[in-house]
C-alpha cells in the first residue's frame, strides 16, 4: 500500500470557523479515514492562510497586531477541528518561518528554471480585497465584485512582478481535458471554458501591503514587494512537506487537494502552472466541492449568513452533524442546510434505521443467546451487501469521483436490508419454537455480521459512533484499525455483545 497525501484549503484567519469551512474539512476527513482503512499511509494536512490585506485590515479594525489576530483565530479553528473529530496529521500556518522559507525557495526555483516567467509590469484596475485579486469587467456588477458585493472595489495602479501564466495554456488544457486531474465534471468544463477565453498573466507581488512573505527579488527600482496572496497561500501544500529540504520529495506530490468550487481556478490553473514553471511534480488530483446553502445564501468564506457551528453540533453530536452534512449536501454540488431536514434525517436514518437495527440485534442476542453471537449467515444478504459496498468504494476512492453522499446512500441500503431481514425473520417468533433454534442462530449471526460490516464502512463518516457500536458488538480492537480488504472475512461468531443506551437517542438533550 502506498502513501496518500491529502489537503484542504487553508482558511483565511480573519474570522471564526463556519459551516462552509466545516463541511469541507468533514468531507476531506472522511476521505482521509477511508484511505487509512484501505491500508494507505495517509498524511492529511490542514492549515490557516494568515497573510494578506484582508487579515491585516481585520486586525486593524479590531485594534490588534495581525500576528495576535491570527494566533487567536488559528486556535479557534484547531479547537473546532478537534470537536468535529477531524483527523489531520499536520496543521500549517503561513506565518511560520518554514513556510516563508519554502515560498521564497519556490519563487527562486521558478526564476532559475523558467527565467522568462517572471517580469515587471505596471498595472491598473479594479481590485477586490475579498478576492485579493483584480477584477475583469464581467466580474463587476453595479460597481461591485459579484463575489463580494459588500466590499468596495479599489482602483489600484502599481508596478508588480508578473507571472507568465499565459504560456501554460496548452499544457493546462491537456492536463484538465485528458486526465482526471480535476473533478467534478462541472468544474472541469468550467475551467476548459476559461482556457478557451485565453489566460492572462497574473501578478505575483504587491507593493501596497507588507503583511506577507517579502518577494525574494527586489524590483528594478530597488523596492522589495510582498508576495501576492496566491503565490504565498498555494505553496503551503508543498512547504508543509519541508520543501526545499530534500526530504520533501518523499512526500510530494499531493494525491488530492479538496477545495471549494470558488477557488478551482487557483488550484487547477495557477497552481499547476507555478509547479510546471519550477519543474516540480503536479498534484495528482483536485476535487472542488460546492457550497452549503442556508435559505438560499451560500456559506462562502465571506458571505454574511452564519449558522452557529457549536450550536449545530450540540444538537445531535458531532457524528450526526457529519453524517447529515455529507448525506444531504452532494459532494460535487451545492446543497441545503435546514434544521427540519436535520431532524428528519437524524430520526429516520440514524435513530430509526441504523440505531434501531443495532439495538434490536444486540438485545436479541443478549436475550436469546446469553449475549454471545452465534454462527450464522445469509448468502443472499451477503451478496446484496457486497454489491452495495462496491458502489461505496467507487464513490470513496475517487474511481467515480468523490461522491461521498452516494457512498452513504449505498451503506444505508444495506441498513434497510438488515431491518427488512429482521422483520421477515421475526426472531422473536423463532425464539418461541425450539425446532427453529438453528434458524434463529443463523439469523442472529447474520445480523451481527451485517452490523459489523456496516460499522466498518460507516467508520470514516461517524468515527465515534461506529467505534461505540464496534465495542458493543464485542469486536476486537478498534474499528479504525480494520482494513476493507479483510472486512469480507469478518467473523463475529463468539463475540460477546454489550447492551447500552441508544446509539442515537430519540430525544437528545
Ligand atoms: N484562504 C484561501 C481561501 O480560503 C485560500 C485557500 S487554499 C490555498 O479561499 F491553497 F490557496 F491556500
Amino acid at each position: 500500500m502506498g502513501g496518500f497525501y491529502l489537503t484542504c484549503a487553508i482558511d483565511y484567519a480573519n474570522g471564526d470557523p463556519h459551516l462552509g469551512h466545516a463541511y469541507e474539512k468533514i468531507g476531506a476527513d472522511v476521505i482521509a479515514r477511508y484511505q487509512r482503512m484501505c491500508g494507505n499511509d495517509v498524511r492529511f494536512l490542514l492549515g490557516m492562510d494568515e497573510h494578506g490585506q484582508k487579515v491585516a485590515l481585520e486586525a486593524a479594525e479590531r485594534g490588534v497586531e495581525p500576528q495576535a489576530l491570527v494566533d487567536a483565530v488559528s486556535g479557534r479553528f484547531q479547537a473546532m477541528w478537534g470537536r468535529l473529530g477531524i483527523s489531520h496529521d499536520q496543521f500549517i500556518r503561513t506565518t511560520s518561518e518554514s513556510h516563508h522559507v519554502g515560498v521564497r525557495a519556490l519563487i527562486e526555483a521558478i526564476f532559475a528554471r523558467s527565467p522568462d516567467d517572471f517580469y515587471e509590469k505596471a498595472y491598473e484596475g479594479w481590485y477586490c480585497v475579498g478576492c485579493e485579486s483584480f477584477k475583469q469587467d464581467n466580474e463587476i456588477i453595479q460597481g461591485k465584485c459579484v463575489l463580494h458585493p459588500t466590499r468596495t472595489l479599489q482602483w489600484v495602479a502599481e508596478k508588480n512582478w508578473f507571472f507568465r501564466l499565459s504560456a501554460y495554456s496548452e499544457r493546462l488544457r491537456a492536463l484538465i481535458s485528458e486526465t482526471d486531474f480535476l473533478g467534478p465534471r462541472s468544474r472541469r468544463n468550467e475551467m476548459l471554458a476559461l482556457l478557451d477565453q485565453g489566460l492572462e498573466d497574473i501578478s505575483a507581488s504587491r507593493s501596497r501591503f507588507t503583511w506577507g512573505v517579502p518577494f525574494p527579488r527586489a524590483s528594478s527600482d530597488g523596492e522589495t514587494q510582498t508576495t501576492y496572496v496566491w503565490f504565498d497561500a498555494l505553496p503551503n501544500y508543498l512547504t508543509a512537506t519541508g520543501y526545499p529540504a530534500d526530504s520533501y520529495s518523499g512526500l510530494w506530490p499531493a494525491d488530492l487537494h479538496v477545495i471549494g468550487k470558488d477557488i478551482t481556478r487557483f488550484h487547477s490553473i495557477i497552481w499547476p502552472a507555478m509547479l510546471m514553471a519550477a519543474g516540480l511534480e503536479l498534484p495528482r488530483r483536485v476535487w472542488a466541492h460546492g457550497f452549503v446553502l442556508l435559505a438560499g445564501d451560500r456559506f462562502s468564506k465571506s458571505a454574511g449568513v452564519r449558522l452557529n457551528l457549536d450550536g449545530a453540533i450540540d444538537r445531535f453530536g458531532a457524528d450526526a452533524f457529519r453524517y447529515f452534512l455529507l448525506r444531504e449536501v452532494p459532494f460535487d454540488s451545492d446543497g441545503n442546510f435546514a434544521w427540519e431536514r436535520f431532524e428528519e434525517r437524524y430520526n429516520a436514518d440514524l435513530a430509526n434505521a441504523w440505531g434501531n437495527l443495532a439495538s434490536r440485534t444486540i438485545s436479541m442476542i443478549d436475550r436469546y443467546r446469553d449475549g454471545v453471537i452465534p454462527e450464522g449467515g445469509d448468502s443472499a444478504i451477503d451478496a446484496a451487501d457486497e454489491a452495495d459496498f462496491s458502489v461505496y468504494h467507487e464513490n470513496m476512492n475517487g474511481a467515480s469521483g468523490y461522491m461521498l453522499h452516494d457512498a452513504l446512500k449505498a451503506v444505508w441500503r444495506a441498513v434497510a436490508r438488515g431491518n427488512e431481514f429482521v422483520d421477515r425473520q421475526a426472531p422473536w417468533k423463532l425464539a418461541t419454537d425450539p425446532s427453529a433454534a438453528a434458524e434463529l442462530d443463523r439469523t442472529l449471526g447474520s445480523l451481527a455480521l451485517q452490523l459489523a460490516r456496516q460499522c466498518v464502512h460507516v467508520a470514516p463518516f461517524m468515527p465515534e459512533r461506529a467505534e461505540e457500536l464496534w465495542r458493543r458488538l464485542g469486536a476486537p480492537g478498534s474499528v479504525h484499525d480494520q482494513r476493507f480488504a479483510s472486512s469480507g472475512a469478518l467473523d463475529p461468531a463468539g463475540w460477546a455483545v454489550t447492551k447500552g443506551a441508544p446509539l442515537f437517542p430519540k430525544e437528545p438533550k
